[in-house]
């Protein structure tokens, strides 16, 4: 199965980390939406598409990416985050519910342009948004080890 990820990362480039981990396990390319033709995502039968969020939503780059993708047959796709909720005080649990809810839109899209959606994936990433970065920010270090070992389960959990 041919694996192409494509990630919008900026702000500390965390999701970047993310999408690295999950192009190991599936032996894929890793490219950044800007790096990307939509015409050669056709090329692939699997795609992980992933960002940061903002307000809510996986950023607003991949989103205008995946809206302007070719319409796609038989096409298998997974979504992935790193995002701002303070995993400390909610805990994994709840960071995974959240940023399910953020990837509504973008599934939304890929499903209207012929994927299925196979998985998703998110965790806590480095946030110095606005204030936050009088405080040093929320989620310092994330994601961790263990997020990265999170990441590359979900991922082999996917190719089997
Ligand atoms: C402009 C901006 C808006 C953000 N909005 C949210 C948000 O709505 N919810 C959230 O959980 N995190 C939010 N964050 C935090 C990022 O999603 C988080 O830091 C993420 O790990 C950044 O990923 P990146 O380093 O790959 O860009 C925001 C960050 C920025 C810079």
């Amino acid at each position: 199965m041919k694996c192409l990820i494509v990630v919008y990362s900026y702000h500390h480039h965390k999701t970047q980390k993310i999408a690295e981990v999950l192009g190991k396990v599936f032996d894929a390319q890793v490219k950044s939406s800007q790096q990307t033709n939509q015409e050669e995502v056709l090329n692939y039968d699997l795609v992980g598409f992933g960002s940061g969020i903002d307000s809510g939503k996986n950023y607003k780059e991949l989103l205008d990416f995946a809206d302007k993708l070719p319409q796609a047959t038989d096409k298998k796709a997974f979504v992935f985050s790193t995002s701002g909720m303070p995993v400390g005080i909610s805990g994994q649990r709840r960071v995974e519910e959240y940023t399910s809810k953020c990837h509504r839109t973008l599934k939304e899209t890929l499903q209207s342009k012929g994927y299925t959606i196979v998985g998703e994936f998110g965790c806590a990433g480095f946030n110095t948004n606005k204030f936050l970065k009088y405080f040093g920010g929320i989620n310092k270090g994330r994601p961790n080890s263990e997020d990265l070992k999170q990441a590359e389960e979900f991922a082999s959990k996917l190719k089997k």
